[in-house]
């Protein structure tokens, strides 16, 4: 196959950022996305509707004139958010969920939730007003290795909360291992998740093999080869509980390169090309377009977009570094190559 067109994708996961990065941030996820859930993981975090306000101005600010481009953002759940700003979020036409990062998982996620017992008239309000939970699914318990993070959460925290709640409709962001492919698999109706372009790519060897690849450093932290497996036949399955979120997140070369380096991944040059090498490589090209085009679509109850885009079988180059700002992004396949490059869009 020379090229492939599907309904124009979105990208239900990504970090823009703020500042000067949005010009870069922006400008490359709309190179191939009409729409993107931006995370709320800024500081401060973007914790209500005012903030989500200001900060969607600040991303169509730094959108190029005449791109068509629609950034939905998310609220951060702390253990003060309200059932007021839940009733606001529900409201808004620029919101559309809300983030749970528990405190101390990630990046930026010092004022994320430290007790999700004491948040239950919040997340009532959430299935009420049918707003979707986003998470962030890790443990944080220091006793608990950081390869078994997630699993642990499904265990201790999601399996329960998707019980407790029966309605609410939750996203699993970012799965990383066979455990949380059987759960989203076993779940209820109403509960999905999100798979990025490293965790179908890459496994903890890729990173660790050899001398570390810091910029192959994320979290939830690359798994062993079989969950990688697990995750790209999730993928390419087919099961519209499964679909395209980057998780795209700069860091700057110096401080990925560092004695304590950031965990992310920029893939927003090139993600779809690198989803289509994946769904290439497993014989399922066919199904790309429902992974990157239509279940996330239908999952969030928002239309699935009108125009296409064509993909091109053509090798092209990824540059070493992006600049941003006063620095550079080290981004996924930097120095290396593609298989695919984004041809026409209507
Ligand atoms: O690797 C990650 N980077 N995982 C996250 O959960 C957050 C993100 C970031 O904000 O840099
Ligand atoms: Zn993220």
């Amino acid at each position: 196959m020379t090229s492939l067109t599907i309904v124009h994708p979105d990208d239900w996961h990504i970090h823009l950022r703020d500042g000067a990065a949005l010009n870069r941030t922006v400008n490359d996820v709309a190179t191939w996305a009409r729409r993107a859930v931006v995370m709320p993981n800024l500081s401060p975090p973007v914790k209500t509707v005012a903030d989500a306000t200001s900060y969607h101005k600040r991303i169509m600010n730094a959108l190029t004139d005449g791109v068509q481009f629609e950034p939905l953002i998310t609220l951060y759940l702390t253990d003060s958010t309200s059932e007021q700003d839940i009733l606001d979020a529900a409201a808004s036409d620029i919101v559309c969920g809300v983030k749970l990062y528990p405190a101390g998982a990630t990046t930026n996620s010092a004022a994320g939730v430290t007790a999700l017992d004491s948040l239950k008239p919040t997340l009532a309000a959430m299935e009420a007003s049918d707003l979707p939970l986003l998470i962030h699914g890790e443990v944080t318990d220091p006793e608990v290795d950081v390869f078994d993070r997630e699993r642990l959460f499904i265990e201790r925290t999601l399996a329960p909360l998707s019980e407790a709640f029966p309605q609410l409709r939750i996203i699993l962001e970012h799965i990383t291992t066979a455990d949380a492919v059987d759960f989203v698999n076993g779940a209820r109706e109403g509960i999905a998740a999100t798979i990025t372009p490293q965790h179908l790519l890459y496994d903890r060897n890729d990173m660790l093999v050899g001398g570390i690849r810091p910029h192959l450093f994320c979290l939830p932290i690359l798994k062993r080869r079989d969950h990688k497996e697990a995750l790209r036949k999730a993928a390419t399955s087919g099961n519209p509980r499964f679909f395209i979120g980057t998780d795209s997140a700069p860091h700057t070369r110096e401080t990925k390169e560092t004695d304590c380096g950031c965990a992310g991944c920029y893939s927003a040059h090139a993600a779809i090309p690198l989803y289509a090498e994946v769904f290439e490589e497993e014989n399922a090209l066919d199904r790309l377009e429902g992974f990157t085009s239509l279940f996330g679509a239908d999952f969030y109850q928002r239309p699935r977009n009108q125009g296409t885009m064509t993909l091109i079988r053509e090798e092209t180059s990824v540059p070493n570094e992006l600049t941003f700002g006063d620095s550079v992004v080290v981004p996924l396949r930097a120095g290396a190559s593609v298989r695919w490059r984004v041809g026409a869009r209507s």
